[in-house]
């Protein structure tokens, strides 16, 4: 079929909205219209050619919500008619990782998805002769996509998509941290860095996990502002002092949790020294840049504090994204202030240049 998409066509240029073919879901795979889809760091890292291992051309998008339209052959778990959510970290179920409650790291189609190819090595999207690959395995700045299986969850159809399309990404991210990664305890106190989607998303898990203290550091106030509506209690202005300040705040110790969510190595090492010696847990969320390292004096260590990474906030994408749209319709996590700007798939190059220069959090192209 003929759908409109838009093309990476060459790293550093924009993004070009154009027609391309896409081919009928094969063996376990997965027809998908989409409705709604965020506009992520991601894409503009790689869109940048900042990202080693990007490829062109390629549909990019990650972060989509939409409405089955059709299933391959051997598809058991999906229909036509079903609302999804896009996983750029699937769940097969099966794998080693999979079966373990440890980790959501599916290791089931990993190599292909990497090469921009579905799971059987070949591509659904092209134009004329010329392959065009899947990017993150979802490619969903698209009228319509096809993707694997086990790399769509299925979600309660009374979730908006243009909220829903959310939790593709950043917000599970920040949630799943303080929920899966970090279990924040009842009454502990936290510390979030950075106020974007996923530093936000931080926010409400910890508040969600009944976190008694949470504060919140950005160098922006107003993102600050979002995070007091997400349950942080306490708003700093990030910088050199930082963690003497949350030192401050805490007898001296620091805080039982903290999380890094802005992808800057210092920020890392800040949010490993503002976590409390004997117990502090530090999650790393945000991606560094490419040989980038992290600096930890061991000492830190050897005195209880721990850190910990979390990839799409350790959340199995089948099985926990449902569970989450679920707590956001019963009112437990305020979406709509994270919706910044509705965007159509034309002016997807604009969504990029929002996300530049920080205006709102998150773009999102609405589907016609
Ligand atoms: N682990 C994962 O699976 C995963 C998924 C999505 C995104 N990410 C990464 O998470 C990070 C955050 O993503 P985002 O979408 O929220 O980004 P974002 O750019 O919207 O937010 C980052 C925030 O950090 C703040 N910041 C920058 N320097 C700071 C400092 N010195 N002190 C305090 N705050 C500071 C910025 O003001 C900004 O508000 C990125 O590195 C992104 O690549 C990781
Ligand atoms: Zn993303
Ligand atoms: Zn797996």
């Amino acid at each position: 079929m003929k759908i409109r998409a838009a093309v990476l066509e060459e790293f550093g240029k924009p993004l070009a909205v154009q027609e391309v073919d896409l081919a009928e879901p094969r063996a376990g795979e997965v027809l998908v219209r989409l409705h709604a889809c965020g506009v992520c760091h991601t894409d503009l890292y790689t869109a940048s050619g900042a990202d080693p291992s990007g490829y062109a051309p390629a549909v990019l998008g990650h972060e989509g919500a939409g409405v089955v339209e059709s299933v391959g052959p051997d598809v058991t778990s999906l229909s036509p008619g079903d609302h999804v959510v896009t996983l750029f970290s699937p769940q097969c179920g099966e794998c080693v990782h999979c079966v373990d409650p440890r980790t959501n790291l599916c290791m089931a189609i990993r190599a292909e998805q990497n090469l921009g190819h579905l799971p059987d090595g070949s591509t659904r999207l092209s134009r004329g002769d010329e392959e065009i690959r899947h990017f993150m395995g979802c490619s969903t700045f698209a009228e319509y996509t096809v993707m694997p299986e086990i790399a769509l969850a299925k979600i309660n159809p009374k979730a908006p998509f243009e909220h829903a399309c959310l939790f593709a990404c950043g917000l599970s991210t920040g949630l799943g941290a303080a929920i899966n990664t970090a279990a924040v305890t009842p009454g502990s106190t936290c510390v979030v860095f950075g106020a974007g989607m996923v530093g936000l998303g931080a926010v409400a898990g910890c508040r969600l996990q009944g976190a008694e203290r949470i504060i919140c550091v950005d160098l922006s106030a107003e993102r600050l502002e979002l995070a007091r509506g997400q349950g942080a209690t306490d708003l700093m202005i990030g910088g050199e002092g930082t963690v003497e300040n949350v030192l401050e705040m805490t007898a001296g110790y620091g805080a039982d949790y903290t999380f890094e969510a802005t992808g800057s190595v210092k920020v890392m090492r800040q949010a490993v020294e503002a976590a409390r010696m004997a117990w502090g847990l530090c999650t790393v969320a945000g991606v560094a840049g490419k040989g980038e390292t992290l600096d930890v004096v061991p000492r830190f260590l050897i005195t209880g504090r721990r850190v910990a990474g979390s990839s799409f906030g350790g959340v199995k994408g089948r099985d926990q994204v449902p569970v989450l749209v679920e707590r956001y319709l019963e009112g437990e996590i305020d979406v709509e202030p994270f919706l910044s700007h509705r965007i159509s798939l034309d002016e997807v190059n604009r969504g990029f240049e929002l996300m530049e220069a920080q205006d709102g959090i998150r773009s999102v192209i609405e589907f016609a």
